[in-house]
């Protein structure tokens, strides 16, 4: 009853921000994200007697605090499968936590995939991202290759929201992501109370939500075409909105630093000196910076000379989530 699974962080084009139903975690809207072979997680996961209660360790620290109700998921699957047994989870990443890098959706991903297969569950790839995304709702984008789409769905019961491949990591090899690091304190308000407070006070919040579905459309014309500049001036100016949502919540949510505008300022001075790049923020600090392949080389040695960024992690589309037999214990 021991499983190990391996996931890839995602980053949203097109972002999730506020929920419909917090119990499913059914979103106000559908996203867009792309997978990245970068930034990964390993988690193992066994149900044995001997555990008195589900223990998680994460980058060999035990977890006490359990924002993302993780041991509730544990119920939920340990229910479906029909087990009593209590688990042990031990998961390790390859950059840092909390920070506004997408662990939660690596995590819950890998987790999720891991627990199945110890539970000896048998999902199929959608029936997966529906689990995955009560479990954290950016998540079930982690489950699947490539370019990925969750749609909001609009039934009660959430069977009919679920992430799918829009194209695969071979459709467009040459999309690059370079992930920013500019701090690695953890951020002070979580996605979860974060969105929960913009839904019910930002007065903006419905203009987001009448703008995102033509996002949704021209970032998935921009992938199938392969047009970086319509990917790259849409995804720009969803993030921008959604953080506009965030800042004008009571009381405010600032994610950025000052490290964070530089970089924003940075991304459209090469702009407007000739480099295609775009940039996107998630709910932290750190600035995540879109270009082509071509253009790599010469952005990511020009960003790694910032005094704002400590270094860089080069994400190209990655493969979804997948079992492995090297277990962490
Ligand atoms: O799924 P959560 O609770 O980690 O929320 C993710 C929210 C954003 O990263 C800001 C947007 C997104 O779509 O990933």
């Amino acid at each position: 009853m021991k499983a190990t699974a391996i996931a890839n962080a995602n980053i949203a084009l097109v972002k999730y921000w506020g929920k419909r139903n917090a119990d499913l975690i059914l979103p106000h809207n559908g996203s867009v994200s792309m997978t990245c072979d970068g930034l990964q997680t390993r988690t193992t996961v066994e149900f044995a007697p001997e555990y008195s209660q589900d223990v998680l360790v994460i980058n060999d620290e035990e977890m006490r605090k359990d924002e993302k109700d993780i041991m509730g998921h544990m119920e939920r699957i340990r229910k479906m499968a029909g087990l009593k047994e209590h688990a042990k989870m031990v998961s390790e990443t390859n950059f840092p936590i909390a920070a506004g890098l997408a662990s939660s959706a690596s995590g819950l991903a890998a987790l999720t995939l891991a627990a199945t297969k110890a539970s000896g569950l048998s999902l199929g790839e959608r029936e997966l991202t529906i689990l995955t995304r009560m479990g954290s709702g950016s998540a079930c984008r982690s489950i699947v290759e490539g370019f990925a789409e969750w749609r909001r769905g609009e039934k009660e019961d959430g069977s009919d929201s679920y992430a799918e491949t829009i194209a695969p990591k071979s459709h467009w090899p040459d999309f690059r992501i370079i992930a920013t690091i500019l701090t690695e304190k953890k951020k002070a308000v979580g996605s979860r109370a974060g969105m929960a407070q913009t839904v019910k006070t930002c007065p903006y919040y419905k203009e987001w939500l009448s703008t995102v579905n033509e996002d949704i459309r021209s970032v998935k014309k921009g992938i199938q075409e392969r047009d970086f500049t319509l990917v790259g001036e849409t995804a720009e100016f969803n993030c921008l909105k959604m953080h506009a949502t965030m800042m004008t919540t009571k009381p405010p949510i600032v994610y950025w630093i000052p490290e964070t505008l530089d970089v924003i300022h940075w991304t459209r001075a090469m702009r407007e000196s000739g480099t295609p790049c775009y940039f996107t923020i998630d709910g932290g600090p750190q600035v995540k910076v879109m270009c082509l392949e071509k253009d790599l080389k010469s952005l990511d040695k020009e960003l790694n000379t910032l005094d704002s960024v400590l270094k860089t992690v080069v994400c190209r589309p990655g493969d979804g989530a997948v079992l492995t037999d090297r277990h962490i214990f």
